[in-house]
């Protein structure tokens, strides 16, 4: 059925919401990359065998839904109304809750996490809003959380200059890592003059341990998907690329329904909602190389080449793919994009602080209690998110330091976790936390290891300049290190920061730089004494041989 109008999609929007309320009880089973397909199809059918059994199956929702970011605590299952986690669950634990919570209205104590439960709802899910609450591959659920209204009040209520407008006010800068204003990016792509104009949507996340935008892919395809059309309308163009890496497999089977329901209801293709605007979008996936997260090596991809960066200027905003002015933004850019369309850019920065308005998606890893996603206000402290969020250091152990914004972000020690994270702190969006048993120079070394990996070659500094740090690196671990080659690290840092050409090279070197201000005595204690503090390096053995 195609919508002709913004009136027709308030009446099916009104139509979802009450049919999901005139359901006494919603379970949601979570459905998304930690839990094996059969474990979530299992709980589906248990549930909807024991309802059936009772004759109450026409009065409970029982749904599969995208992932609520504690994966640890898999496979889980959400019961609404109220806001019950049930943690751990097995076919038998759930037919336990459909005879206790929904017969009996006694929510199982037992089965819920209170560190589940403060971990969550201790959030602001803006971006996450409907992850958890709805099941991902029906549009009409979509509907009944007001979906694509914003891009019908855009549409109907606004010119592409007001859309740009609102978006400036809002503040939003790109969630990638870059943190260049969203609003002045789109601006840029609707002053050219040149056409046709092109959208992409970047999925291609490739920082270790980070998985937000997969989380939200899998979770709400229809609000990057709303983003992205909106995005076009803004900028002017008709046609737009999702990519997504080809090992994301669940949520690009998701995208690709959505896409197609989108289609079907006529929010994709030609003159949507009957409005002069068309757009469509094609869903692109390709083998995972980190580097085609930069948007050159991107586009790149896109029209059939090497995943290679290129050279900037001229930015792809004036001449990206196939040489015409391409917007290229992150996916969870797009998914805030209906948010502030519909409440109003005054209403969106109201979250975060001076200069980095809304929130952030954040994994938080490592050594911490709850590992998960966690949706806060940019400005939030580090140790609310570690400690008020994440439980803090499971077993004892002391935080000893924490990495901030994916592989290359900062290496933040234990004692300034009173850091506000801002969008110049945020990067990709990775926390990783390290507790009193890991090696600084140790967890560098990796780091580097992994940036050479993923290295295109291209340029000289990144090629070889990776290299030689390593180099550097492993001979300090080994017990080896003198005091020229911290020196030399410096100095091959600072190389690397001017020289290269894309970010992977240029910002490869800060958990370097950052080290070396925070924790140079651990470094000190490897060359001059030959000690590994955190007992983790090579260099111990020959202490003790010695
Ligand atoms: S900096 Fe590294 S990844 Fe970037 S273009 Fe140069 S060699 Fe390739
Ligand atoms: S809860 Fe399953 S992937 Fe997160």
């Amino acid at each position: 059925m195609r919508i002709r109008s913004i009136e027709e999609l308030r009446k099916l929007i009104e139509r979802e919401k009450r049919r999901l309320s005139s359901y006494k009880y919603r379970i949601y089973v979570v459905s998304a990359s930690c839990t094996h397909p059969e474990v979530t199809q299992g709980l589906l059918e248990t549930l909807e065998a024991s309802l059936e059994d009772i004759y109450i199956k026409d009065e409970v929702l029982v749904s599969p839904t995208g992932c609520l970011g504690v994966c640890s605590r898999g496979p889980i299952i959400r019961v609404e109304p109220g806001d019950y986690v049930y943690v751990h669950m097995t076919p038998e634990k759930a037919r336990r809750v459909v005879y206790e919570h929904i017969i009996k209205g006694r929510p199982l104590k037992e089965y819920l996490d209170d560190n589940v439960t403060l971990f969550l709802r201790k959030q602001t899910r803006l971006v996450l809003r409907n992850v958890g609450k709805m099941n991902p591959e029906r549009i009409e659920d979509y509907f009944a959380k007001n979906g694509y209204l914003a891009l019908a009040k855009a549409l109907t209520e606004m010119t592409p200059r007001q859309v740009i407008e609102e978006i400036k006010r809002s503040e939003l800068v790109g969630r990638s890592g870059s943190a260049f204003p969203t609003g002045l990016k789109w601006e840029i792509v609707a002053d050219m003059k040149d056409y046709p104009k092109y959208v992409i949507a970047n999925l291609s996340e490739g920082d270790p341990g980070v998985f937000s935008n997969r989380a939200l892919a899998e979770g709400d395809p229809h609000a990057i998907i709303e983003g992205m059309i909106i995005a076009g309308y803004a900028v002017g163009a008709n046609k737009g690329f999702l990519y997504v890496r080809s090992d994301y497999k669940l949520a690009l089977k998701r995208l690709r329904i959505a896409i197609e329901q989108a289609r079907r209801y006529g929010l994709l293709g030609e003159r949507i909602l009957n409005s002069d605007f068309s757009f469509d979008i094609e869903l692109i996936s390709g083998v995972h190389e980190f580097i085609a997260g930069e948007e050159t090596a991107l586009i790149s991809l896109i029209e059939g080449k090497r995943a290679s960066p290129r050279r900037r200027p001229p930015y792809p905003a004036t001449q990206g793919l196939w040489g015409k002015p391409t917007l290229v933004n992150n996916v969870e850019t797009l998914a805030n994009i209906p948010l502030i369309i519909l409440k109003g850019a005054k209403w969106f920065a109201q979250f975060g602080i001076k200069g980095s308005k809304g929130t952030k998606v954040f994994s938080l890893v490592g050594h911490v209690k709850i590992p998960g996603l966690v949706e806060v206000p940019l400005g939030t402290k580090l140790y609310d998110i570690i400690y008020e969020i994440g439980g803090g250091i499971p077993n004892g152990h002391k935080l000893k330091y924490v990495q901030v914004g994916g592989p290359s972000g900062e290496i933040i020690p234990g004692d300034k976790l009173d850091l506000p994270i801002d969008h110049k702190l945020m990067g990709s969006g990775g926390i990783v936390v390290f507790d009193d048993r890991t090696c600084i120079v140790d967890i560098v070394k990796f780091l580097i290891e992994f940036f050479m990996e993923e290295s295109c070659g291209y340029c000289i500094p990144c090629r070889v300049g990776l290299v030689r740090i390593y180099e550097i690196l492993d001979r300090i671990t080994r017990g080896q290190g003198s005091l020229k080659d911290l020196e030399l690290l410096e100095k091959l840092c600072t190389v690397l920061r001017k020289a290269c050409l894309c970010g992977l090279g240029r910002s490869a070197p800060i958990p370097v730089i950052s080290t070396l201000r925070f924790f140079k005595d651990e470094y000190l204690m490897h060359i001059e004494k030959g000690i590994c503090p955190a007992g983790k390096c090579p260099i111990n053995k020959s202490v003790n041989e010695r």
